[in-house]
């Protein structure tokens, strides 16, 4: 089977395309570096031993698209490209829209147009907006606070009306909780080149010693020790998922939605000691306001994953500490 992976030099990209080819699977990679290096291409070779075509460019590019089916046999494509910070789609929503939006339409365009039905969406929890209650389960309301996130919500609405309009289309949206780790290899994994937005690559700078203290955002929110809880998963449990969602569409038609999570929340200060702990190394912190957006708690119920996948996380938070230390360690 054939798949085409777009945005797959990136952090769950890359690490989904080696789960794929080690798992017998030929894979064809799109990406614009947007947000991602080259060298992945070769990081991926190294790990799997395996050989695949790469095409340079964005998704919205309907030649090179059309080019890319024209050429390869594709089976099925899991669709990862688009941009993914919040407080930059904040500043620049218009960006977001274009980007994350147009991308989406010509790659569905394109697949339609050669008879290529079969999809895998990168979504996100963030389509939960605030939780009333938790665990999350796929049929809670939906909401955004973000034009990120709404980026996320409205790709989601025209892949349901796409497969309203087609029975014959196969599509399962993953609804990512909060991904950290690298792959053990230490070859690839998350390495923002800005200052970064989420906890684990900002913990990372700070163990690395290329930011002084990390800021603890708030410690007043209903939680149990008052710092924000998430839903920590590890990248490569979070890539197997991606596997077993192309099994799953391979010989079905639907749409459906899933929550690839652990099941378990973490506070901002469980992570910072696990971190320390595992790694054997000083985090800096210290307690600052909370975050605008922040919500109190954020954590899957993974059970329809399991029951209709047969998926399950299976890394624990030391394991994620420490993979995602010997990354940057291994790239500083
Ligand atoms: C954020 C996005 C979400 C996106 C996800 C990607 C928002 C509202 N949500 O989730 O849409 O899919 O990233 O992984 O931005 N924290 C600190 N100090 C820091 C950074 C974070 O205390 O320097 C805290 C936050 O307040 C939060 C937790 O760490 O409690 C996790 O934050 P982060 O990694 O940014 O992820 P989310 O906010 O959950």
């Amino acid at each position: 089977m054939k798949i085409l992976v777009t945005g797959g030099c990136g952090y769950i990209g890359s690490h989904t395309c080696v789960e794929l080819l080690e798992g017998g699977y030929e894979i064809v990679v799109v990406d614009n570096f947007s947000n991602s290096k080259p060298e992945v291409i070769d990081k991926i070779k190294e790990i799997t031993k395996k050989d695949f075509k790469f095409y340079e460019g964005n998704v919205c590019d309907k030649t090179l698209m059309n080019k890319i089916f024209d050429e390869e046999n594709i089976d099925a494509v899991i669709h990862f490209a688009g941009y993914k910070a919040v407080g930059e789609s904040v500043k620049y929503p218009l960006m977001y829209y274009r980007n994350n939006i147009d991308s989406t339409l010509t790659l569905c365009e394109v697949m339609n147009s050669h008879n290529v039905k079969k999809l895998v969406f990168s979504s996100s929890a963030t389509v939960y907006g605030k939780p009333k209650v938790l665990p999350i389960k796929e049929d809670f309301p939906l909401s955004t606070t973000n034009p990120y996130g709404s980026t996320k919500l409205m790709i989601e609405g025209i892949l349901k009306d796409i497969y309203i309009s087609d029975n014959s289309w196969s599509i399962a949206i993953l609804r990512y909780f909060n991904p950290i780790g690298a792959h053990e290899s230490g070859l690839i994994g998350e390495n923002p080149n800005d200052i970064p937005n989420n906890l684990m690559p900002y913990i990372m700078k700070v163990a690395t010693g290329k930011l002084e203290c990390l800021s603890v955002f708030g410690n007043d929110y209903d939680t149990k020790d008052g710092t924000g809880v998430r839903d920590y998963i590890h990248v490569v449990d979070l890539s197997k998922g991606h596997l077993k969602a192309i099994e799953k569409i391979k010989d079905t038609t639907g749409i459906d939605y899933y929550n690839l999570g652990t099941g378990k929340g973490y506070s901002v200060l469980e992570i910072v000691d696990n971190f320390s702990k595992v790694n054997n190394v000083k985090i800096n912190y210290k307690i600052a306001p909370r975050r605008p957006g922040d919500i109190d708690a954020c954590y899957a119920d993974p059970s329809y994953a399991k029951e209709q996948l047969g998926w399950t996380a299976e890394k624990g938070i030391e394991e994620m500490c420490r993979d995602s230390y010997r990354f940057v360690m291994k790239n500083k």
